[in-house]
Formats: structure tokens, C-alpha cells, sequence
């Protein structure tokens, strides 16, 4: 049985423009993210175009990734980039403690990286040292990518094959530094900053964009103290908050209804916690100089696939991983003022992956997918809107969430319970050219819904619709049928002037053009 909506969409009041940055990735030296997933080297018989494979640059293009956040992560903290510069066959062999003391042949460094950006046409984020580096260390790094002069850093870049000094906006100093980038405390952390960021320098016309390490999660009070001590010190502060499965199956692929519930629902609540970090943010930086930028969310399922090393995070995608991704998105856009960037872990192979690599072969997830959908949201005017809709709720997951999820317990002790979340949630935008941009999904896998859409202040003449759903609520893409999942053309609706009828299916996201 459908339920019935309504969204009345404000096209003529649109102020905040939705960063494209909000569409940026993540790779980090993890499981099979560089090593057998970008990079296969120079002499592999998969395409590749100096190591790096085509086929991933291709799709990264396709969905016009804005950045890349590199080399981690908690592997951020341990790397010496002065290992990973230089011929190959004389770069140190490290141990990665991050992937289960994995050796580490630092073939994959920082021109390689730069490579890549340049082949998919995206900016660099670079996550510095602090943990186990040195202030030197992470100044010399700037200065080598970054000096178009002459100097011995800029020089040993030259040598190593690169003349022209890279344009790199984003650094952030440090990763995680509350846990595994250093265990420190926020006060100590804080002036530590202070003094990393003093020897960054903006070289040749490279304006430095400088990120300070946030909280892990919900700790609040390290973003107190950080926007305390250092707000004059940053341009944006790191988030991080993953959502977790249910405790009944921590599994990517087997899991019931309970779990899907869970698992949205957590992700609804996102918005409480961005909530309550902007608060913070807002008593120190009123005029919101300081940006938040989330460089680590997705949906971690703890449970890797079978016979996998469990420190390779390596988890399958399903329909229930891009309600994930769209229920962020949406929520991402309507803090528009004040994110602005934010990055999935990872791009492949780990965690919330928009692709999985197996040999020569390579499959998009259900999470690429929703990517391609709302990429005509980068850079748009975000346009606020009003949605009236039913909830939808799953007993047997909220029994087990009050009882004894620990997880679950900082949402609630910071938030309250949540017991039902909103059947829909929709965003909307509108572009350079004026076309208009709405995303709406359907969070109910057994009933669809019929939205009454009303477009204010706008003169539309085409619609056309692109929907992603699935008979299940685990359909995956596999290695042997990779487009189980894809986005399909979408017309079930009907546009009387500015008014749209659009009936739903049961667990769908649906991306509607208007002009
Ligand atoms: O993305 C995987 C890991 O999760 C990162 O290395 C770390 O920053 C976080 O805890």
C-alpha cells in the first residue's frame, strides 16, 4: 500500500551553494584499497597507464569526483613520505600496522598519487603526519609538492621527475590524533596543531587550506576544545562517524529488515550529530570561517566477506549501503553554510567502496551509483523545501537497540531514543543552466508512497527521472552479474505545471531533471 507525501520545493529562494567538495573520496594505504585496487604496477597485464588502472580512472571520471583524501587515515600517522619518493626499487619496505603489519614497498607515493589525481581530474587532500612525524617533516612535505623555486626540496622534486611545482590547497594535520594517530589528549593535540600548521607555508601562489583533526565520533568535547584553542589556527576541522550494522548481523550482504532499519536510522540521526557539532563550531566562529570537513563517514560492516583478512575491511554494497549514501547526501546539503567537503571511505575495496576490484575485473556498487545520480548537485544552489510524510519503524531493531548496543549508546545519551525515522527524504538543487535537480528516496522496503511534489517559483517545462531499487534489500553487484543494480529510466509520474504526482516503489531513490 502506498503512502501518501508531500514536498513543496522552494526553487525561487535558493542562498547556499552545495560545495562540490561534499562528493569527495578517500584512499587510504588499507586492504586492497592502493595495493591490488588503484595501483597494479607498470608491468601488470591489467590496463593501466603508469600502474595505475584505467578502468578505475575511467569511472572515478565518469561520476566527476571533486578530491581525494590520501594516504590515510590512521596509516596517515606512520607514513614517512620521504619512503615513498625516489626510484622504486630503492624505496624501504615498511610495515603497515594499520593493514595487519602488511609489508609496504611504498610504490605507490606521492607522485604516484599525484599521477592519479591528475588522470582522474581531481585535487589532492593530504593527510600529514603528526603522530609519529616531525614539524620538519611535514613542512618539507609542502615545500617539495608545492615551491616552484629553487631549494632543496623543490629540487629533489625535479629530479625525481617533476618540474612544475603541483597546486595542492588541501592538508590536514593529522588523522584520528585522540586514538590511533598519537592517543593524545585534546588540550595537547590542540597546541600541537597550532605549531604544525606555523611551518606550512603557502608557496608559489599554493594557498595552504589547513585542516585540523576533529573528534572521532560523537566527542564532543574534543571539538570544543579544539574550536577553543585553535580556531584562528584552521580553515576546517575533520569529522568522523561511520555507521555501524545492527548487532544482530554485522554481515554487508545477510541481513534482515531489522538491521536495514538499524542501520537507516543511524544514518537519519547524522544530522543530530552534525547538528550538535555545528553548535559547538557556532559559539567560537559565528561567522562560520572555520568549515566542517567529514572526511570519513560510510556504512563500516564489520563482518568481512568470506575468507578475507579481517583487516582489510574488504565489505560487499547493497541497495541498503546507497539509502546510506542518499540519506547523507541529503543531509549533507541542508548544511550547506557550513560543510564543505566530505570524504567515503574508501573508494575501493575497503569499507563503503563505490567499486570492487577481483584480478582484471572490476565492478560499481550500489554506493557508485547513487554518486552518478547526484553529481548535478556539486556546486548547485542548494533550495530549501518542506516535506510532510509518514514514519517507518521496525520493532524487533528497537528492542535490541534500548537494551545492549553499545554503539548505539553515545546516540542516545547525547540525543535521546529515535524510534521511527521518516519514510522519505528528498533534497533539491539548482544548477548554472537553471535546471532543476531533485532527489527523493523512499526508506520503506515494503511499501512505496506517492509524493505530491509542488515546484514554488519555477516555470518547468521537461522532467525526466533516473531510479535506483531492487527487489531486495541486499541486491549486489557480484563479479558474475555486475548489474544486478543500476540506475534505471524512471516516468512514473505525472506533471500538471509546476506540480509532479510521483509514485515511489518500495525501497527507492529517485533523481528527477527539471527545465
Ligand atoms: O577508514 C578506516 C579507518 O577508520 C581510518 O584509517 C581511520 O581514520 C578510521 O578509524
Amino acid at each position: 500500500q502506498a503512502a501518501e507525501a508531500r514536498l513543496i520545493i522552494h526553487a525561487d529562494r535558493g542562498e547556499q551553494t552545495i560545495s562540490r567538495y561534499i562528493y569527495g573520496h578517500f584512499a587510504e594505504h588499507l586492504g586492497r584499497c592502493i595495493y591490488d585496487g588503484i595501483w597494479v604496477g607498470e608491468d601488470s597485464p591489467i590496463p593501466n597507464t603508469r600502474g595505475i588502472r584505467n578502468d578505475i580512472v575511467e569511472a572515478l571520471r565518469q561520476i566527476e569526483v571533486p578530491v581525494m583524501r590520501w594516504p590515510g587515515g590512521c596509516f596517515a600517522d606512520e607514513y614517512h613520505w620521504m619512503d615513498g619518493i625516489g626510484p622504486r626499487e630503492d624505496r624501504p619496505v615498511i610495515l603497515n600496522t594499520q593493514s595487519g603489519k602488511r609489508p609496504e614497498n611504498n610504490h605507490f607515493g606521492t607522485h604516484e598519487f599525484m599521477d592519479f589525481c591528475e588522470q582522474v581530474g581531481c585535487e589532492p587532500y593530504i593527510c600529514g603526519n603528526v603522530g609519529s612525524g616531525t614539524v620538519e617533516e611535514l613542512s618539507k612535505w609542502v615545500e617539495y609538492m608545492t615551491f616552484g623555486g629553487s631549494s632543496t626540496m623543490a629540487d629533489l622534486r625535479r629530479k625525481n621527475g617533476r618540474d612544475k611545482p603541483w597546486k595542492v590547497k588541501y592538508w590536514a594535520v593529522g588523522n584520528e590524533n585522540e586514538g590511533c594517530g598519537g592517543s593524545m589528549p585534546p588540550e595537547y593535540y590542540a597546541y600541537l596543531y597550532r605549531r604544525f600548521q606555523t611551518y606550512m607555508n603557502s608557496y608559489s601562489g599554493n594557498e595552504l587550506y589547513k585542516v585540523a583533526c576533529g573528534p572521532i565520533g560523537t566527542d564532543f568535547n574534543w571539538l570544543d576544545v579544539l574550536m577553543d584553542k585553535a580556531t584562528g589556527y584552521m580553515n576546517g576541522i575533520a569529522l568522523h562517524n561511520y555507521v555501524w550494522s545492527g548487532e544482530r548481523s554485522q554481515s554487508s550482504i545477510n541481513f534482515g529488515e531489522d538491521d536495514w532499519f538499524f542501520l537507516l536510522r543511524r544514518s537519519f540521526r547524522q544530522e543530530e550529530f552534525i547538528k550538535r557539532s555545528v553548535e559547538i563550531m557556532d559559539e567560537y566562529d559565528p561567522d562560520k570561517n572555520v568549515a566542517i570537513i567529514f572526511d570519513e563517514w560510510g556504512a563500516w560492516h564489520e563482518e568481512v566477506m568470506p575468507g578475507v583478512n579481517p583487516f582489510d575491511c574488504y565489505q560487499q554494497s547493497t541497495l541498503r549501503d546507497a539509502m546510506v549514501a542518499a540519506i547523507h547526501f541529503n543531509i549533507f546539503h541542508r548544511y550547506a553554510d557550513r560543510i564543505h567537503m566530505a570524504n567515503i571511505a574508501q573508494t575501493v575495496n575497503v569499507i563503503q567502496s563505490i567499486i570492487l576490484t577481483k584480478s582484471e575485473k572490476m565492478i560499481l556498487t550500489p554506493t557508485y551509483h547513487v554518486f552518478d545520480m547526484y553529481k548535478v548537485h556539486q556546486d548547485a544552489t542548494y533550495l530549501p523545501m518542506q516535506i510532510e510524510c509518514g514514519t517507518y519503524s521496525h520493532e524487533a531493531a528497537l528492542t535490541k537497540e534500548m537494551s545492549d548496543d553499545s554503539r548505539d549508546r553515545p546516540y542516545v545519551d547525547h540525543f535521546g531514543p529515535l524510534n521511527k525515522i521518516p519514510v522519505l527524504t528528498a533534497t533539491a538543487s539548482r544548477d548554472a543552466s537553471g535546471k532543476i535537480h531533485i532527489a527523493i528516496t523512499n526508506v520503506d522496503p515494503n511499501n512505496g508512497a506517492t509524493v505530491n511534489c509542488e515546484i514554488q517559483g519555477a516555470d518547468i517545462k521537461n522532467v525526466s527521472g533516473t531510479i535506483l531499487t531492487a527487489p531486495e534489500m541486499n541486491t549486489h553487484n557480484t563479479f558474475d552479474k555486475p548489474h544486478a543494480l543500476k540506475p534505471e529510466a524512471f516516468d512514473a509520474f505525472d506533471r500538471e505545471g509546476e506540480k509532479l504526482v510521483i509514485r515511489m516503489p518500495s525501497k527507492s531513490i529517485v533523481a528527477l531533471e527539471l527545465d
